[in-house]
């Protein structure tokens, strides 16, 4: 195994755990106003430290491995689930910022309308999933 693909699948697991990680986070956030505006300021700190270089090395290490023999059948369904997957995480990362920045002057209107922008974000678990079984599928 090529020190390229370790990078990519040891920044895949980085970033499936931070995800879960930040669920919890999440959960955290439902009980009352103060959780709510303490988990935007968390779920933002984990984004910019781990979500962000998490899947931008899994972009690069993927792009550095590229070549025509990905570029069909199966594996190319792979590519393309797993970019629709970042996408999804950048319309995340968008909203996570909009609302901590709300966040920060306990402006909990501007909050609730950044959930709207991360329900779309939230596309990121189905088009994950298929990247993920179409990659292991290829592996095996
Ligand atoms: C949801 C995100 C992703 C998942 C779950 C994922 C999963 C995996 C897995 C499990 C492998 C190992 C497969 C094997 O050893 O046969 C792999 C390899 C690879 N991935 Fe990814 N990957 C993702 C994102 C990407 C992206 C964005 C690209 C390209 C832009 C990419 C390109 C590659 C390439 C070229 C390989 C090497 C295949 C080979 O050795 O021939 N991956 N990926």
């Amino acid at each position: 195994m090529s020190l390229i693909l370790i990078i990519h699948l040891i920044a895949l697991g980085i970033w499936i755990g931070v995800v879960g990680a930040e669920a919890a986070i999440e959960f955290d956030g439902m009980n009352d106003d103060e959780s709510y505006i303490r988990a935007s300021k968390l779920h933002y700190i984990t984004d910019i430290w781990v979500e962000i270089p998490a899947f931008t090395t899994v972009l690069a290490s993927g792009m550095l491995m590229v070549n025509e023999s990905h570029l069909s059948g199966v594996f190319l369904y792979k590519i393309i689930f797993a970019l629709l997957a970042i996408m999804f995480n950048l319309i995340c990362v968008y909203a996570v910022f909009k609302r901590r920045k709300c966040a920060i002057s306990s402006d909990l209107v501007g909050m609730k309308s950044a959930e709207t922008v991360m329900k779309v974000g939230g596309l990121i678990i189905p088009t994950f999933l298929v990247a993920f079984v179409l990659a292991f599928y290829l592996a095996w």
